[in-house]
């Protein structure tokens, strides 16, 4: 049941992230941006960390570029995962040789995002070529091979046991933020494959992979009809939900949902135009998600390109004072936002395997 008591104590303002003068509001909210919230204000920064004791890292922060999956030397290797829990894992491929069998996941949907790179997915459904910027979900079960064609290749892969689809904003109709008809399918093609005594069918399941030999290539098909296939779909065909007068949460940025997680993507677009608003993220602690973002570009220069951070659920979070006070002076109302990127927000704290532990900065 949706929570109805609202009250309120000391100094506040009337509409939450507008007309703050000297006093910082921090945002306390429950399942995701959806559930019971509370703003809490003061007139000191909230999150000018000192140090920490124990264990947690407010912010992690890894860059992906010092990675090195399996998969970057050997065709038969894996993405390297770095953070995941029982809804999802999140790792890194550079895959840079074609794989040499058919693959199967048996494990859950894949959702590729290109960083950079290009190829071809050979699907069981043809041929579904990618370049940096696209999404590409895989369901479960589907079978493909994933064909570099670039020397330079990293993509961020999700894993999901639970189907992944595309979010829904029922209160803005159905062709924005992502009208479904942008959505790219696979084409169907001949792949001509040479003769051979035996194909490779290489599955993943539960964790493990085996391979299964069969007479005919299973990437070969004719034809296919149904709801469940694979497809792409590239960032700038993304619509962004903005206003001039607010920060909207980036719930309003959903691409991908599925049990205990949701994939948001951040593109550029106009930024708050009301200089007594804020425009920058609020203070904020998102207690039931943590937060792990993916730099994917920044036209502004600003942030390293290729960056993961994780923030664990129920840490403050939000640029410090120093920041938001640069920010201020440079501050002018046609100013727009810059970065593109991928958060995924989940439910179950993200748990870091080794890897992402070496590589923190
Ligand atoms: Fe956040």
């Amino acid at each position: 049941m949706r929570s109805w008591i609202h009250v309120a104590r000391g100094r506040h303002v009337r509409q939450a992230r507008v007309g703050l003068g000297e006093l910082r509001e921090e945002h306390i909210s429950r399942q995701g941006f959806f559930g019971p919230v509370a703003m809490v204000y003061r007139t000191d920064g909230p999150n000018e960390i000192v140090r920490v004791e124990g264990t947690l890292h407010p912010r992690r922060l890894v860059d992906t570029a010092r990675v090195e999956p399996s998969d970057q030397n050997d065709p038969r290797g894996v993405p390297e995962v770095l953070l995941a829990n029982a809804d999802v894992s999140i790792a890194i491929s550079r895959r840079t040789r074609a794989m040499p069998f058919a693959y199967r996941n048996t494990d859950g949907d894949l959702l590729y995002f290109v960083h950079e790179g290009s190829g071809t997915f050979a699907t069981e459904f043809g041929r579904l070529a990618y370049e940096p910027g696209d999404y590409v979900l895989i369901p479960k079960g589907v079978t493909f091979a994933l064909n570099p064609t670039s020397d330079a290749c990293r993509l961020l892969v999700l894993e999901s046991p639970a189907p992944l689809a595309l979010t829904q904003h029922v209160q803005v109709g159905r062709h924005m933020p992502v009208d479904p008809t942008v959505l790219t399918l696979p084409e169907l093609c001949d792949y001509g494959f040479a003769w051979r005594d035996e194909w490779e069918l290489r599955v993943k399941h539960g964790g493990a992979y085996s391979s299964i030999f069969y007479r005919n290539n299973p990437l070969q098909t004719v034809g296919w009809k149904g709801d469940l296939f694979p497809y792409k779909l590239n960032i700038r065909d993304i619509i962004p939900i903005s206003s001039d007068r607010i920060h909207l949460p980036p719930s309003a940025w959903a691409t991908f949902e599925a049990t205990g997680f949701m994939v948001v993507t951040f593109v550029p677009q106009m930024a708050v135009s009301d200089l007594n608003a804020e425009e920058l993220p609020s203070y904020h602690r998102n207690v039931d998600y943590d937060e792990s973002v993916f730099v994917h570009d920044d036209a502004s220069g600003a942030r390293r390109l290729g960056m993961l951070s994780h923030t664990p659920q129920g840490i403050l979070h939000g640029a410090d004072e120093a920041t938001r006070a640069a920010f201020q002076k440079r501050r002018t109302p046609d100013m727009r936002r810059t970065l593109t990127g991928v958060s995924v927000d989940t439910e179950r704290p993200l748990i870091p395997t080794a890897v992402c532990e070496r590589l923190t900065e």
